[in-house]
C-alpha cells in the first residue's frame, strides 16, 4: 500500500493517515455525506431540506445528465440491464443519490439501498416514497459487524464507484462479508477506476488520487480483472463482460460467480489466497 509520504500536511491529511483507517467507515464518512451530481457535488444534508418535488427534479436533472446526455457513462448499462434486472433480488453497495438501484427498481429489480452514510440513505429513500417506488429496502453499513444483520442472499450485487475508494485490505474484508450473502450463482457488478486513468493522472499514491479524481476523497485505487479477482477471492467468478469505457475514466466488471471453483486451486497462480493492494496493483491468484 502507499503511504502518505514524508512532506507536511494540512489537518484534513491528519484524518487520512494509516491509523485512521482502523475506523475505515468513520474515514469514509467525513467526506462521503455528498454525492456526485453530474460535474458538481451536492451534499446529502442539504438535499434533505428540499422539498420532495424539488429534490425529484433535481434527482431527474442529474440523472438526465448522466444517463441521457452522457449515454457513455450510465445510460448504456441502463439499457443493457435495465429489463434484465427485473424481479432480481439487487444489493446497490454505496448507492449514493440511488441513480442505478432508482432506475432498476422502477423497472422491477427489487433493490436494497446500502451506505456508509445515513443521509445518503435518507434521500434515497424520500426520493422512493415520493415516486412510489415498491421493492425496496435501505441499510446503513456503520461498520463491518453491521453486515452480520443483512438479510438474505442477493442474485447480484452491484458496486458503481464505491468499494475502490478505502485501501485494498478494507474493502478486501467488506466484500468477503457482502459475498455471504451473494447466492452461489450471483453476479458481482462494479464500476471502478482503471490503470490507465491512474496512470494519466501521474501515478500518485492512492491517499493522494482521491483528491483529483473525486474532489477531497481521502483514498481512490484503480483496479484490474486480477485485483479485483484477489480482493474477491476465495469466491471465485467467472467474467460475463469486461472492459474499461468512458474514455478509460470507467472500467466495468460483470462476474458470474462459480463455486465449482471455489476451493480449488488455481491452475495458473496456485493456491487462492488474498495479495495486498499497493501503488503497483495487487495480482490475484485466482483467474476464471
Ligand atoms: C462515488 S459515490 C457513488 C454513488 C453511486 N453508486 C453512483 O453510482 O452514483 C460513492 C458512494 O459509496 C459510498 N461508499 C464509499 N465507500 C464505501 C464502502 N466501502 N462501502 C459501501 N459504500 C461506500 C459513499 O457513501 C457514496 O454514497
Amino acid at each position: 500500500m502507499p503511504t502518505s509520504g514524508e512532506e507536511s500536511r494540512s489537518p484534513l491529511h491528519l484524518v487520512r493517515n494509516k491509523w485512521e483507517w482502523r475506523s475505515p467507515f468513520n474515514v469514509l464518512r467525513a467526506k462521503w455525506l455528498e454525492i456526485p451530481y453530474g460535474e458538481e457535488r451536492r451534499k446529502t444534508p442539504d438535499l434533505l431540506r428540499l422539498s420532495d418535488e424539488e429534490l425529484w427534479r433535481d434527482w431527474q436533472e442529474a440523472w438526465h445528465r448522466d444517463a441521457v446526455s452522457d449515454f457513455a457513462h450510465r445510460g448504456w448499462y441502463y439499457a443493457l440491464y435495465g429489463n434484465a434486472l427485473r424481479g432480481q433480488r439487487v444489493l446497490d453497495v454505496g448507492s449514493g443519490f440511488g441513480f442505478d438501484g432508482i432506475t432498476f427498481a422502477r423497472k422491477g429489480a427489487r433493490v436494497t439501498f446500502l451506505d456508509i452514510a445515513e443521509p445518503n440513505l435518507a434521500v434515497v429513500r424520500r426520493l422512493c416514497e415520493y415516486q412510489q417506488i415498491s421493492g425496496v429496502d435501505f441499510f446503513l453499513l456503520e461498520d463491518m459487524r453491521a453486515l452480520s444483520r443483512l438479510q438474505g442472499d442477493y442474485d447480484i450485487i452491484w458496486c458503481s464507484g464505491s468499494m475502490h475508494h478505502a485501501p485494498f485490505e478494507i474493502v478486501h474484508e467488506e466484500a468477503g462479508l457482502l459475498l455471504q450473502h451473494l447466492r452461489p450463482t450471483g453476479r458481482w457488478i462494479e464500476l471502478s477506476y482503471p490503470k490507465a486513468r491512474w496512470e494519466r493522472d501521474g501515478q500518485m499514491p492512492f491517499e493522494k488520487w482521491g483528491d483529483k479524481t473525486d474532489g477531497g476523497a481521502p483514498w481512490a485505487e484503480w483496479y484490474d480483472l486480477d485485483k479485483l479477482f484477489a480482493r474477491l477471492a476465495p469466491a471465485r467468478f467467472d467474467v460475463v463482460l469486461h472492459f474499461p469505457f468512458h474514455n478509460h475514466d470507467f472500467i466495468w466488471f460483470d462476474l458470474l460467480r462459480n463455486p465449482r471453483l471455489e476451493g480449488l486451486a488455481d491452475p495458473v497462480f496456485g493456491p487462492a489466497a488474498a495479495t495486498t493492494g499497493g501503488e503497483s496493483g495487487s495480482r490475484s491468484n485466482t483467474r476464471p
